[in-house]
């Protein structure tokens, strides 16, 4: 048997593409028809998200369907190095991404992306619409439209768009029912615990899992953590929430009080700084600290290291930090995305959900042309049923319809208690 060790980065990332590729059955429905349609032909896209093997399979559906596309990474650890290898020097897919890469670094590749001249932007996190608005103005005009993958992403452009910045329509593809309740749910669900667990190798069964926040991806996180025995804490600032939480069986505490009893720290809320100088002085020897949410600004690590100077490496993805009483932090892969940086992201069948709605909304992007006003966009309905539809008949399942008595009931108004 020839091993996958021995292989080139080209092969390895053209074997885990393929293998993506078979577990994403909707995209890949989607690929096959455009193949034959072309009905992207003449459009350019410039696109910037996580580089993996499952990004791999959009970004190639939407050559193989006539796009003129270029990809970059929308964050500096979450880029597969072979994936990039394969799209670059075997599909000929202009790829700038590199692993680790710095913050300059990472600016230069999305502007190198937007070297295409995009009539359509796909975004994850809103950086290369950031860049676009505020460095290459010029480009502005050509662009029609764009699609935003992730909660924060669409949180940013709606502020852009109240601040009378946004130029142009943006869908916000996280908010399909399709994308959130799986990918934000399951997906960062399995693949966050996932990351942990390949960075540490420690026991998640009677470890007590701080979660901090409740939305779709904190709900998965904490779903699964319990589901492998730990004890989770929930905090949270939104009153609903923390109630949803109490009622799925989770405690809930002030990030105050779950500083001093965690054993494992996720953040997922969005924001900054959640864990600051307060909880760091509280937690136990040994305490590991993980980021599953977009960007590296919730856990305060200046102040973490100004309290314990630099960290060391003492496992990869795991830096060491030593505060003056003798105990030690260990913050996993800088703060950035565990579930991307220490493992491979949402597994492709979450991911088939949220890619098919990106390429079915590109579609209906270039396809109808909607009239549409420099704001954000819901995905349309159909094509959010559509995806359910067919990721239910890829896993051979059917489901009831109403009967014609049923449409009708559910329309009218005058029947009550009988
Ligand atoms: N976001 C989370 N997981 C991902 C994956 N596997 N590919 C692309 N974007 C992702």
């Amino acid at each position: 048997m020839e091993r996958q060790g021995q292989s080139s980065p080209i092969d390895l990332g053209l074997r885990r593409i393929a293998w993506a590729g078979e577990n994403m059955p909707v995209l890949s429905g989607i690929r096959r028809r455009w193949t034959a349609e072309r009905p992207l032909a003449g459009v350019r896209v410039a696109a910037c998200l996580h580089v993996t093997t499952e990004t791999a399979n959009l970004v190639l559906a939407i050559k193989e369907g006539g796009g003129e596309i270029s990809l970059c990474a929308s964050n500096p650890l979450s880029t597969q190095d072979d994936v990039v290898a394969a799209l670059d020097q075997r599909y000929g897919l202009p790829t700038f991404a590199l692993r680790g890469v710095d913050r300059e670094g990472y600016y230069r590749h999305i502007h190198a992306a937007l070297g295409v001249h995009p009539h359509y932007t796909l975004d994850d996190g809103a950086d290369l619409v950031a860049a676009l608005h505020d460095e290459r103005r010029d480009l502005l005009a050509d662009v029609r439209a764009g699609t935003e993958e992730t909660t924060t992403g669409v949180i940013r452009l709606r502020a852009m768009a109240a601040a009378g910045r946004l130029a142009y329509p943006i869908v916000a593809v996280n908010d399909a029912r399709t994308k959130h309740l799986f990918d934000n749910r399951h997906g960062t669900g399995q693949s966050t615990l996932d990351g942990i667990m390949r960075a540490t190798n420690r026991l998640v069964a009677g470890s007590v899992v701080v979660v901090a926040g409740y939305g779709w991806c904190g709900k998965g996180v904490a779903a699964r953590a319990a589901g492998l025995g730990a004890r989770v804490i929930v905090t949270e600032v939104d009153p609903v929430r923390a109630l949803e939480a109490v009622m799925d069986g989770f405690e809930v505490a002030p990030m105050a009080d779950a500083a001093a009893r965690g054993d494992v720290f996720v953040t997922v809320t969005g924001n900054r700084h959640v864990i600051d100088r307060p909880h760091f002085a509280a937690m136990k020897e040994g305490a590991i600290v993980a980021n599953a949410g977009h960007f590296n600004v919730e856990i305060n690590l200046p102040i973490l290291r100004e309290l314990a100077g630099e960290g060391r490496e003492v496992r990869p993805g795991v830096e060491e930090f030593r505060l003056g009483s003798g105990r030690r932090i260990l913050v996993l892969t800088e703060g950035r995305l565990v579930n991307l940086a220490a493992a491979e992201g949402h597994p492709a069948q979450v991911m088939d959900l949220s890619f098919a709605n990106q390429a079915l909304v590109l579609e209906w992007l270039v396809r109808d042309r909607p009239v549409l006003e420099p704001r954000v966009y819901p995905v349309p309905q159909a094509i959010d049923e559509q995806v359910a539809w067919q990721k239910l008949a890829s896993m051979g399942l059917g489901i009831d319809r109403l009967t014609p008595e049923q449409e009708a009931y559910r329309k009218a108004w005058e029947h009550g208690t009988q």
